[in-house]
């Protein structure tokens, strides 16, 4: 008879204790003792999620499926960056930026193409190159569609095309006929047909007859992740819908604060009509950001994938690190408060509501679920004279409890005046060891206070995307976050993504990689996908002995500078090298189905022996499952051009009883899916 003691009462703080006791190295095989009739924790439902912001190209030039750069023209005041104008056989003209011809209020110019001879074949045009390219591929409609309006000789046509690089080849074009003297619309498809898969290719409007004419809001989808209007790529999405998020944070990271208070994600100009959003520097990561992936689409994505939306609540606080990019607790905040409680609205009203009216004009009129909302991030950083965070947060707090009582709040940093429902604690390392060398720390931490997100996370090791190191530095915490998911209820690795082309990247180390054409995961991604797919409900205690370990360096702090960045007063000491575990697991059951997942992690250059052994189950189904992802050495990688080298294993194994030994391969990460009866 299988029995589990899910009345067990513990003391909160005993229950990590219980889940993990480890014993000196024997010189034997590790020993783990599971007990699977016992529960040392609940696994939080949303333990797996998602962080997100504009980082890498994330959005521009990668999930968000727009296919033309600088399609209002408003990324650069004096040029239209990203065009070029084409002139074809003797044909003449010219383009500017026409701050004097708007587009509209939001967009306050616009393009002006001035075709001064084209006759016959002769073509005039402007050219975008898209991010890195605009990609092609056979048989595939893309929605392009532009605002034109003309002088009064114009009349057209114009011809928009998608054209090879090297000018040989349309791979799919269409005309537009009689163009307005007022702004109007124009949407056409461009269908190819047996074109072969290519980047190198750029979108031309053009036309062969002189005139002039101004443009704005040049736009070009290809199919997109469950046919959004202005929605995400497919095959980025697909990676990520693998992984079974329960929720995703949004907007940001530093891309929520801005360098500025004007360069913050200000929510109000990323909703409604793509073609009335001014878009913004994105100056915390240095590009322009469209915001064609607003509010909207964040919380459509997480509809998508059937993810909770975690919403991060500009606080007041820009990353200048001045005084004057903070807003004054009091009267100087009270208007980003209710600017807050207008977005809350905007996500959570019902459509007689004033916002979420908006939301329903917007196309969306069922209300969204939303528990979590997010006061800032990273506000440890505001630091001078003593920080505002307190006195910030307290604000935001009790004007959004006072009108959504049941709304969670999550702190970024210690607050002492109100009582946050979580904290969102980052945890960046540079090294598998020192990733590893904090994953038993929250075995011990006391749990009175409030639950931990642990909002952002990695190993830092590979770049653009993490090798295998990383993924065993990043398994080694994740089976830490787990085992102690009472406490740790939420998680996100961050960044999630990056745009691999020169120049895409400004962060190393980003779990998913993509290029113009293809995307691919990292180690670390399928570590992720793996913990997050295999797991029960409930921790099970393990005692352990023999685990083995290494002895590591751990690297010297940096020190504090002196005045003027002048060196330290005191040279920083080297800490004393520590032995650090080389295997690390846990152990999950899910209460449904008996099924045991018991998580091992094998650092080392050897294969590990290890000596497993279950109690309280008087049997276990003879056939169990390994997934194991595993690589020759921690170096190797999964790349855009080897984009599934190191990818997890799934094979049917024999469980011989309930006491056996197993030997996990050199750097390996594995799931031993088992049945108890
Ligand atoms: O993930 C990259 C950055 O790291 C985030 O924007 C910020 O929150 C953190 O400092």
């Amino acid at each position: 008879m299988f029995l589990i003691n899910l009345t067990k009462s513990l003391p909160a703080v005993a229950w990590a204790a219980l889940a993990v006791t480890l014993s000196a190295q024997s010189g034997g095989p590790a020993v783990l003792q599971i007990k699977a009739d016992q529960v040392a924790a609940q696994v939080s439902p949303l333990l797996y999620g998602l962080m997100t912001e504009e980082i890498n190209f994330s959005y521009e030039g990668g999930l968000y499926a727009e296919l033309v750069r600088n399609r209002t023209f408003m990324e650069d005041a004096k040029e239209p960056v990203h065009w070029k104008l084409v002139q074809e056989n003797g044909g003449a003209g010219s383009m500017a930026l026409d701050p004097s011809r708007r587009f509209n209020t939001a967009i306050p110019t616009s393009l002006k193409l001035t075709i001064s001879k084209a006759s016959g074949n002769q073509r005039v045009g402007i050219a975008n190159e898209g991010f890195w390219g605009i990609p092609v591929r056979p048989n595939t409609r893309y929605r392009a569609s532009f605002y034109a309006e003309a002088a009064p000789q114009f009349k057209g046509p114009l011809t928009i095309a998608l054209v090879s690089d090297d000018g040989v080849t349309v791979q799919a074009s269409a005309r537009v006929g009689r163009i307005t003297e007022t702004w109007q619309r124009y949407e056409v498809f461009l269908t190819t047909t047996d074109a072969p898969v290519s980047a190198a290719n750029h979108l031309l409007i053009s036309a062969s007859k002189p005139g002039t004419v101004w443009l704005s809001m040049v736009s070009l989808f290809p199919p997109t992740f469950a046919n959004r209007p202005n929605g995400n790529r497919q095959d980025i999405m697909q990676l990520l819908a693998d992984m079974k998020p329960a929720f995703l944070r949004f907007p940001g990271g530093n891309y929520l604060e801005g360098n500025t208070i004007a360069t913050r994600f200000n929510w109000r100009n990323t909703i409604g009509d793509i073609s009335r959003r001014p878009g913004h520097m994105n100056d915390a990561w240095r590009y322009w950001s469209t915001d064609g992936m607003g509010l909207l689409e964040f919380l459509e994505w997480c509809e998508d994938l059937n993810m909770q939306p975690v919403l991060g609540i500009y606080a007041g606080y820009s990353l200048n690190r001045q005084g004057e990019q903070r807003v004054a607790p009091g009267a100087d905040l009270e208007p980003y408060v209710r600017d807050a409680l207008d977005e809350i609205e905007y996500v959570t009203g019902l459509a007689t509501t004033p916002w979420g009216q908006l939301r329903a004009r917007d196309g969306h009129p069922a209300p969204f679920p939303l528990t979590y909302v997010e006061i800032g991030n990273e506000d440890q950083f505001d630091r001078v004279g003593g920080g505002t965070y307190d006195a910030r947060f307290t604000q935001f707090y009790d004007g959004i409890k006072a009108r959504y009582p049941r709304l969670q709040f999550i702190a970024t940093t210690n607050v002492t005046t109100r009582v946050p429902d979580v904290i969102d604690e980052h945890y960046y390392r540079n090294s598998e060891d020192l990733m590893a060398s904090t994953a038993h720390m929250y075995d011990t931490r006391p749990r009175t206070g409030p639950k931990v997100f642990v909002g952002e996370w990695a190993t830092r090791v590979g770049s653009p995307t993490p090798n295998m190191s990383g993924a065993l530095g990043d398994a080694a915490w994740m089976t830490g976050m787990e085992r102690n998911s009472d406490l740790v209820i939420m998680s996100s690795y961050a960044p999630l993504l990056v745009n691999v082309n020169p120049g895409g990247m400004q962060w190393k180390t980003d779990l998913i990689g993509y290029d113009t054409l293809t995307s691919y995961g990292s180690p670390a991604y399928y570590a992720q996908k793996m913990f997050s797919l295999y797991h029960g409900d409930l921790v099970l205690p393990i005692a352990a002995q023999g685990v083995p370990t290494r002895l590591w360096q751990p690297p010297t702090p940096s020190g504090r500078k002196g005045p003027d960045g002048a060196p330290p007063a005191t040279p920083p000491q080297a800490p004393a090298p520590q032995q650090v575990p080389t295997l690390f697991f846990n152990a999950t059951l899910d209460s449904k189905t008996h099924a045991i997942f018991l998580k091992i992690v094998n650092r080392e250059s050897t294969p590990q022996p290890v000596r497993i052994e279950i109690g309280g189950v008087s049997a276990l189904d003879p056939k169990g499952q390994s997934i194991m992802l595993s690589a020759s050495s921690p170096d190797e990688t999964n790349s855009i051009t080897d984009p599934t080298k190191i990818v997890p294993v799934v094979t049917s194994i024999a469980i011989p009883g309930t006491a056996f030994t197993h030997t996990f391969p050199p750097y390996s990460i594995t799931v031993l899916q088992m049945k108890g009866r």
